[in-house]
């Protein structure tokens, strides 16, 4: 099945193809199917919502089934915060902005002591089909926010986040480690079950 990422971050296309690689599903780019020319505005509260949406619009451009991914960090310290706002936490986009994001999020941990430093990603994956079918699943990673950052793989807040059980960062594991426990991972086995339950 020939499904387009809604997603345009590379970091996040990468992973999707390698989790979905023996799901039965050929994942394309939006420039691939010609639908990368217009943004989507993230302004939904909830991961759930900004999922759908993003889903949705690739779908109605090019018409084919398409899979979003909306996620972030949430930290029990400052209340779910950076939460849905994790890509602009630091108001920077593009370039630069992993790193902003970062340093944000150490200084208002700074005082936070470790035992409070918990925290979980969280991913929304949804397919929407040209047929109507809406289908989503949520998949959660638990873990720690560090004091700085370890680590040169993955992307966005990976250096900071040690997922429960291990001793290493998202950042500083082989991405085929992360790839098999990341929030992204989960989310996508439970999207694949309900994909099997409904056809
Ligand atoms: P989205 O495009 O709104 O879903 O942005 C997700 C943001 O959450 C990314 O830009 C990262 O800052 C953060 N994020 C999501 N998943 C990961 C991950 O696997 N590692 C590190 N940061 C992530």
């Amino acid at each position: 099945m020939l499904v387009v990422a809604a997603t345009q971050n590379a970091h996040k296309i990468k992973e999707l193809a390698e989790i979905t690689k023996d799901f039965g599903m050929e994942l394309i780019s939006r420039s691939e199917a010609g639908a990368a020319d217009f943004d989507i505005e993230e302004d939904g509260a909830t991961f759930e919502e900004n999922s759908l949406k993003k889903a949705r619009a690739v779908m109605e451009c090019c018409g084919m089934a398409a899979i979003a991914d909306d996620s972030g960090l949430v930290t029990d310290a400052l209340g779910g915060a950076p939460g849905v706002l994790s890509a602009r936490f630091a108001g920077v986009l593009g370039e630069g902005a992993d790193a902003a994001n970062n340093k944000k999020l150490l200084a208002l941990l700074a005082k936070t002591p470790d035992a409070e430093r918990t925290g979980r990603f969280v991913s929304v994956v949804t397919a929407v089909f040209p047929d109507g079918r809406v289908i989503a699943a949520r998949g959660e990673c638990e873990g720690r926010i560090g004091r700085t950052e370890r680590g040169d793989g993955g992307f966005g807040y990976d250096p900071l986040f040690t997922p429960l059980g291990y001793e290493k960062t998202f950042a500083e594991l082989p991405a085929a480690e992360k790839n098999k426990i990341s929030h992204r991972a989960k989310a996508l086995a439970a999207l694949r079950e309900r994909l099997s339950d409904s056809v």
